[in-house]
């Protein structure tokens, strides 16, 4: 056996690199960006220099506590809500300015506007004893003003500069309107899609997950903190929350430790890994102990085992809540259940504000928790920069340019948004479109604009947005477009029905914008059926019967089950809620501008019934045989077959991509080794196009039964048509570690399948043997 320090360390990057055509491409398309902040490798942030600057911010903070009284010092440690933007009950009964004036409140959230920013900033560095600044909190989940595809959009494309390069664009937003905090990235691993907050994760696997979350946290906290254009990032919600029972949110979470370690936990370990310094409390109760009042999660796993050196902040009021959880009798109470799991900060309970003090007095906390607490924070402002400019991330001048949306921006979600389109369904080639084309244009999402932009979309204004409806008429010169509404999004009302058919029946092609509102996606949006919603359903079957081409483009923040849809249309592009430029990305694709080339970052099941599906599942004892999955006393149903409709990893394009001569350049591996796998993926069909390479492991046989695919790596290739290129991945150690029977990381040796392929069902696979003693068993 061989064991490695890293707790669910992933390499994520390392086995993600783009071509270097592609990179080239890009970069030029993003030249004035880049030169502003991309500068991925940069020295200064790597994790040496990090830890040294750190350990200064950490000397001058605790200069700066020893002069601190004790009702300045649990000031640092509350968040509190301006009334600007609320995103949840308000509980805020002291007018904010002047709990920052009597030092008594040391961060805001929901503020933005470089003015007010710099208001509240001046009475905290200006008129009280010490002149501590502010931390400015907001939600900038997928952009700030330039609004990108949902994350679990951004997830589908599989483009990890394209994400970074997302939220360093969403950081020079934000920061020039005075924020200085992003309560992201939300790194939930999610495998239930009833779960509305599904939308704002990077999907089901952990290890795309992990590789997101670097990214994000790259692209948010930028080359170096103390930039003025960077936001803290926070890696959220700690931990487990995607796991709620039944999908609705808020609620219990009971999973074993293995579990947790090895789905659940990695993408934070990654955040935490790649410098992300502050972390949100989840909601949620994780076998038996709310995360909020978890000391296990908070000091065992977080600080104590990766090293977390920054503060942990509750999520809205989630320390009041720990009473209803039923583990305090009071806020008294839940404040010292919090303070003692390792909880810095409170947002928006007043818990701390109010109890703190006497908790000290009465000896149910003591002075070391609370400057502990104060420290962790003060480090973190120290690395902002914030005690050297206070003002730093409120800029007029930058603030005014967001008004013109710089065409860089632009460009930047045009492309992810354009990425993160899954083409599912495309017989006989229906799309492209042709240009000049009779179209009828159906469909509830096809002319609204707010729904473009998805939930949490910042600072966004549907007004910059194009809708998709406007977007064709624009791409479908010399043609002609009727449009019809035909439902609503989710009423029963059939009354443009008619309407709707007709137009089909005047039409060569119909193209149909279907799927969920904005706000049925996010926090607090749970569903018990993931079918479209109203009479969409209906409305399609009714206009399939004119017998007219159909294709049937989907906004949605979660999957959904999409059987019947799928049956009836003839081309499928799943297109998340694209964003700002969204409207112009599912136009383009459409007519063939752009090649889709996104891929499911999540399990599309046929059926509520069959969830939770997931690709990384057991086998079980009773596995079913393909060839007769009905057969009795097998792991299967009566009533569904058990694979998805459209499984992770999934996604076509215009073109197609054969994979051959799939090759490991050893049949044994010894411990220290790595593996090369190669194999070659050529463009076989008639476009330019990028493909996801895909590389998954199988471990046959260990003391602890591992999932039939493990994603332990992808590639993306950019290739012309008839184009060929050979792919390389490699394997070590780290790759093939899980968490063994004694619940540390390390191999076990004997033999493992490597898959490699367009996605997680259509796969060629090779077998290799790591070698060593064998375990005990
Ligand atoms: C959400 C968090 C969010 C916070 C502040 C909470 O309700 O769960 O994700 O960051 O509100 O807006």
């Amino acid at each position: 056996m061989h064991n490695f320090d890293a707790v669910g360390r992933r390499p994520g990057s390392r086995l993600v690199p783009r071509s270097a055509n592609n990179l080239q491409r890009l970069t030029c398309a993003i030249g004035i960006l880049l030169s502003l902040s991309i500068s991925i490798h940069a020295q200064s942030n790597s994790p040496e220099a990090r830890a040294a600057n750190l350990a200064v911010c950490r000397q001058r903070a605790d200069a700066l506590l020893a002069r601190m009284t004790l009702e300045e010092k649990i000031g640092q440690m509350v968040l509190i809500t301006s009334t600007q933007v609320v995103t949840g009950a308000s509980t805020n009964t002291s007018p904010l300015e002047r709990e920052i004036r009597a030092s008594r409140c040391g961060n805001v959230f929901n503020a933005f506007g470089a003015d007010y920013v710099r208001r509240l900033q001046q009475i905290a560095v200006g008129e009280t004893r010490l002149k501590i600044p502010l931390l400015f909190g907001f939600d900038v989940i997928h952009g700030f003003k330039t609004v990108f595809p949902i994350p679990l959009g951004e997830a589908a494309s599989w483009d990890m500069e394209a994400v970074e390069r997302a939220d360093r664009v969403a950081a020079v937003e934000a920061t020039a309107a005075g924020l200085n905090w992003t309560f992201a990235p939300m790194v939930d691993i999610a495998r239930d899609p009833r779960w509305g907050r599904i939308a704002e994760g990077a999907g089901e696997d952990p290890f795309l997950g992990s590789a997101i979350a670097r990214a994000a946290v790259r692209g948010f906290q930028g080359t170096s903190l103390a930039d003025p254009s960077s936001l803290l990032a926070c890696a959220k919600h700690f931990a487990a929350y995607g796991a709620a029972q039944a999908g609705r949110d808020y609620n219990t979470v009971d999973m074993s430790e293995r579990t947790l370690r090895e789905i659940y936990l990695p993408p934070f370990n990654a955040a935490v890994d790649e410098g992300a310094l502050s972390v949100m409390a989840a909601f949620d109760e994780l076998n038996g102990i709310p995360a909020t009042a978890n000391r296990f999660l908070l000091q065992q796993v977080l600080r104590d085992e990766w090293g977390f050196p920054g503060f942990v902040v509750s999520d809205y009021t989630s320390v009041n809540e720990l009473v209803n959880h039923g583990i305090a009798t009071n806020e008294y109470d839940a404040g010292r259940a919090a303070l003692n799991a390792g909880l810095d900060m409170d947002m928006q309970g007043f818990i701390y504000h109010d109890y703190l003090q006497k908790m000290l007095q009465d000896g149910d906390i003591n002075q070391k928790q609370v400057d502990d607490a104060v420290r962790r924070i003060l480090t973190v402002k120290f690395a902002l920069g914030l005690f050297d400019d206070p003002f730093r991330h409120a800029s007029d001048e930058r603030e005014a340019a967001l008004d013109n949306y710089p065409a860089e921006h632009l460009n930047a979600a045009y492309h992810l948004a354009s990425e993160s389109l899954v083409l599912l369904k495309n017989d006989k080639n229906l799309l492209p479109l042709k240009p000049g084309s009779n179209l009828a244009v159906i469909g509830p999402l096809a002319d609204l604009r707010s729904d473009l932009l998805g939930s949490w979309s910042g600072a966004g204004d549907p007004r910059a947005a194009e809708s998709v409806l406007a977007s064709i008429k624009h791409d479908n010169a010399g043609g002609q477009v009727v449009y019809a509404n035909g439902c609503d999004i989710s009423s029963d009302d059939k009354s443009g029905f008619t309407a709707a058919v007709d137009a089909a029946r005047r039409a060569d092609v119909v193209v149909m914008l279907l799927g969920e509102s904005a706000d049925m996606c996010g926090e607090a949006s749970s569903r018990t059926s993931i079918n479209l919603p109203g009479v969409q359903t209906e409305l399609v079957g009714q206009i399939a019967q004119t017998g007219k081409p159909l294709v049937i483009v989907l906004m949605n923040g979660r999957p959904l089950a999409l059987e019947e849809e799928s049956s009836l249309a003839n081309a499928l592009l799943e297109a998340w809620f694209p964003g700002t430029r969204g409207g112009q990305a599912v136009a383009d694709a459409l007519f063939g501008k752009t090649n889709p080339s996104g891929r499911l970052p999540v399990t599309f099941p046929r059926n509520l019934g069959q969830v939770p599906l997931y690709y990384n599942a057991k086998n079980t004892g009773r596995p079913i045989n393909p060839a007769r999955p009905r057969e009795k006393y097998k792991s299967n149903y009566l009533d569904s077959p058990n694979d998805p409709l459209y499984p992770f990893g999934y996604g076509l394009s215009y073109t197609t991509f054969t994979y051959s001569g799939l090759k490991l350049d050893r049949d044994t591996l010894h411990p220290g080794e790595s593996l090369t796998v190669t194999v070659d993926v050529a463009n076989t069909g008639q476009m330019d196009g990028v493909e996801t390479a895909q590389l998954y492991i199988h471990d046959l046989v260990a003391d602890v039964g591992r999932p039939v695919l493990e994603l332990k790596g992808f590639q993306q290739v950019e290739l012309r048509a008839g184009e060929h290129r050979q792919i390389t991945f490699e394997i070590g150690e780290k790759e093939l570690s899980f968490l063994r029977a004694d619940m540390t990381w390390g191999t076990e040796p004997g033999n493992f399948d490597v898959l490699v392929g367009p996605n997680s069902r259509d796969l060629q696979s090779a077998r290799f043997e790591l070698a060593g003693r064998p375990a005990s068993r």
